[in-house]
Formats: C-alpha cells, sequence, structure tokens
C-alpha cells in the first residue's frame, strides 16, 4: 500500500482552527461557461440557492472569488460584492495573480468597494487570497499538464506585500491574507517563502486528478487525508483552509476516477462530512463556471435548492445536523414545478399533515 495510516484527520483539525468561527460555501467564478459576466442578481441567485440547499449540513454562506474585478471592466468592483451584502455571505477574496507584473487593477476594484460599503462590507471578508494555483501552474507537472500561465514564488510574495501595505489603514486592515495553491506547491520547498508571508494557507485538493494514486472513490478518502497531511506539515503553524475540493458528476475517467452522482455524492459524505463545522472549506461547486474543464462539479442543476445528492451528513460524522429539510413555498420560489412535486411528495412523507396546515 501506497499510503501509512494516519492517526485520524481530527487530531490536526481540532488544533489548527480550535476557538475560531468555521466558514463553508462554495467557489464563484466572474463568468458564466460562455464566459459572460455574472451581474449582482445572477451571484445573488447562486448565494441565495447555497444558503437554502436542501438538507444542507449547516448553512452554505460563504464565497471563495477568484478576483475583485467585474468581468469586462477594467476595475470595477466585483457585483459580488453587492450580492453579499443583500444575502449576508461572507466573502474569502480573491487576487488574480497571474499573467500580469502589477494587481493595481484588483486593489483598486477592492478599495472601491471598501470606500463604497466600509464596515458593513469589512464584517463579511474571512480573507483575502492573492493568487490562485500560481505555484502550480509554473511547477513541473502544472506545466507538463499545459495549466496555462502561473507567477512565481518571488511574484506572489511581492503581491502578498502590496495587498498588506494597500489595506493597512482601511477597514480590511488586519484580515487574513494569504495564497491558495495545490498541495504540491505547498510541499515544494522552493516555495516556502509564500508559506511564511502567509496568513494562510488555502488549498485546493482532489484525490479525482491524482491519477498516479490508484485514485478510485473508494481511494479518496485515504488520498485526501494523506496529501491534506502533507500540506499541514509544510503549512507549520500557519492555518490550512479548504479552498477547493469536491468530485465530478460527469466528464472523462481520470486515471481510475470515475465521475459519476454516486461518486460525488460518496466524496461528499466521506470528505466533506468530515470537515465540515471543523474546517473552512469552499466546496467545488454549486455551479460550474471554468469553460475549460470537460468535467462537471455542480452539484446542483440551474441553481435548484434541491441537490443532485443528498446533503445529509451521516450521524456521528461531525458535521452540522441537515437544515432546510422542511420544504416551504418561500424556499421553493421560482423553482420549476417538477421540483415542487418532489418537494411536497416528501413534506408529505415527513412532516405528515402539518406540512399543509
Ligand atoms: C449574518 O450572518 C452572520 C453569521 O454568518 C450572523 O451572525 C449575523 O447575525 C447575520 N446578520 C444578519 C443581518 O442576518
Ligand atoms: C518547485 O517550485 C519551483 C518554484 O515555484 C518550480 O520552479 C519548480 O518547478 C517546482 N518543482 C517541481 C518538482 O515542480
Ligand atoms: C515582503 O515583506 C516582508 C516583510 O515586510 C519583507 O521581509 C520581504 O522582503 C518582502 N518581500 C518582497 C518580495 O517584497
Ligand atoms: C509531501 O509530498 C512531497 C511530494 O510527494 C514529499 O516529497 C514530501 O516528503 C511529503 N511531505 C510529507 C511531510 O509527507
Ligand atoms: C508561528 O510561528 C512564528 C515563528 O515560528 C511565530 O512568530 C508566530 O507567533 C507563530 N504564530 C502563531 C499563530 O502561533
Ligand atoms: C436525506 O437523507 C436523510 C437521512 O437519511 C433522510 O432523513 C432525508 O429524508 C433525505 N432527504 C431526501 C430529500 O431524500
Amino acid at each position: 500500500m501506497r499510503f501509512p495510516h494516519l492517526a485520524g484527520l481530527s487530531i490536526f483539525l481540532a488544533t489548527a482552527t480550535a476557538q475560531e468561527k468555521i466558514y463553508q460555501g462554495f467557489n464563484s467564478g466572474n463568468t458564466f461557461t460562455d464566459q459572460t459576466a455574472k451581474k449582482q442578481a445572477d451571484f445573488e441567485k447562486e448565494f441565495k440557492t447555497a444558503s437554502a440547499l436542501s438538507f444542507s449540513p449547516g448553512s452554505f454562506n460563504s464565497v471563495r472569488l477568484y478576483t475583485n474585478i467585474q468581468a469586462k471592466t477594467t476595475a470595477d468592483p466585483i457585483s459580488a460584492f453587492d450580492a453579499a451584502l443583500a444575502t449576508n455571505t461572507s466573502l474569502l477574496l480573491g487576487i488574480w495573480c497571474s499573467g500580469t507584473d502589477t494587481i493595481t487593477n484588483e486593489l483598486t476594484a477592492l478599495q472601491a468597494a471598501i470606500t463604497k460599503h466600509g464596515q458593513r462590507f469589512a464584517d463579511l471578508v474571512v480573507g483575502i487570497s492573492v493568487g490562485s494555483e500560481d505555484l502550480y501552474r509554473v511547477s513541473e507537472s502544472g506545466i507538463a499538464n499545459a495549466a496555462g500561465i502561473g507567477a512565481g514564488p518571488n511574484t506572489i510574495v511581492r503581491f502578498i506585500n502590496q495587498t498588506r501595505s494597500a489595506l493597512a489603514s482601511t477597514a480590511l486592515s488586519g484580515k487574513p491574507v494569504g495564497h491558495v495553491d495545490s498541495w504540491s506547491a505547498w510541499a515544494n520547498e522552493s516555495n516556502s517563502a509564500v508559506v511564511d508571508a502567509a496568513d494562510f494557507v488555502g488549498t485546493d485538493l482532489y484525490p479525482y486528478y491524482e491519477k498516479d494514486l490508484t485514485n478510485t472513490i473508494d481511494n479518496a478518502k485515504t488520498i485526501f487525508d494523506t496529501l491534506l497531511k502533507n500540506v499541514t506539515d509544510s503549512a507549520g503553524n500557519k492555518s490550512v483552509w479548504i479552498t477547493e475540493t469536491g468530485w465530478p458528476v460527469s466528464g472523462p475517467n481520470f486515471g481510475s476516477a470515475v465521475p459519476s452522482v454516486d461518486n460525488a455524492r460518496a466524496y461528499w459524505e466521506r470528505i466533506g462530512c468530515q470537515l465540515f463545522g471543523r474546517m473552512n472549506v469552499w466546496w467545488y461547486n454549486l455551479r460550474d463556471s471554468n469553460p475549460a474543464n470537460k468535467e462537471k462539479f455542480a452539484i446542483t442543476t440551474d441553481l435548484s435548492t434541491t441537490p443532485q445528492f443528498n446533503l445529509t451528513c451521516p450521524a456521528g460524522s461531525g458535521a452540522p445536523v441537515s437544515i432546510n429539510t422542511v420544504a416551504t413555498k418561500s424556499a421553493a420560489s421560482g423553482i420549476k414545478a417538477s421540483f415542487l412535486m418532489d418537494s411536497w411528495v416528501y413534506a408529505i412523507v415527513v412532516y405528515g399533515f402539518l406540512a399543509f396546515v
């Protein structure tokens, strides 16, 4: 067997996040899969669905963004900010760092949002990720996989410094400033200056893409736990946040990994349910947005609050208990008639006549 037995994930989860508020949510790009810009109403719909998902283990009321800039503008603040304020959704902000020498436009957009919304905005901000998988894209595997333009550790550290300076006398001063990358980038000692500069270590972790590790769904938990342990070891005393994880519901096989709704459900139960409520997690994903991905990760269809699989976590998993278990007309508003039927059918089964009085 390739992997050593781990003593148990709970040990380091407990120490990493003791006392802190725990966030859970999804990732959100600034465009749709056809590259058109998401508007405020589009983000609001996502955030409302995320927090109203049927049988959700606790509320998914946080979102991770990749950029502060509204798509198709130079430096306008992303309309996700207004949507977050309208729906009380917390924000892991992102500053896009690859393919550029400067993050001035990102910081201009963020400053505009601080000026416009002040403390109400700051209260929703969980942290700021300077970059997303930039180090992976310049690594040997990133280059071999033609992952696109990245940025090296010196650039990321310089941008982290600039972000801290720009926020120093604003309502966001003191918010954690970190970076998001693959487990392999964090494990690479050439990148240790980024760990040193970061307040938190965000990691995107996908057993599905680990084709060299016999990545069947049945091995997914062992792979995940081993790679997460590697990241926490590399992170020293910095908090580790799961910024992306998930298993595709459809798409091509990858090594031994097979996308399917059943496997996505198994992944949620075996990996998600051991994390929710104990570690910050931004799941991938509520809705697809990366047009380059042949794999589809969306757990919902057309933002229905009834996901493709039952989100309930097993009793004893330690995850929050299911919420949104009572189908109501308001939670279901705007959703297809067929879904309404399903909702009412299980409302009848679970709640009997009470659902109708
Ligand atoms: C916003 O959400 C936070 C928890 O995420 C909660 O403590 C707060 O009361 C909410 N505020 C409003 C106005 O609903
Ligand atoms: C380790 O990181 C450095 C700097 O980011 C990169 O140039 C190098 O290719 C990485 N090593 C591997 C094995 O990917
Ligand atoms: C970033 O800031 C740290 C702490 O102030 C400093 O030691 C380091 O030289 C700076 N690095 C870059 C690349 O700006
Ligand atoms: C993390 O993974 C890297 C790359 O496989 C390996 O070199 C390193 O020894 C691992 N570190 C730990 C603590 O397991
Ligand atoms: C992490 O370690 C560094 C140096 O080793 C120390 O200065 C810092 O206070 C520690 N931070 C926490 C949160 O323990
Ligand atoms: C989801 O699973 C839970 C636990 O098995 C069950 O009580 C609930 O009825 C299920 N919900 C739906 C919509 O099937």
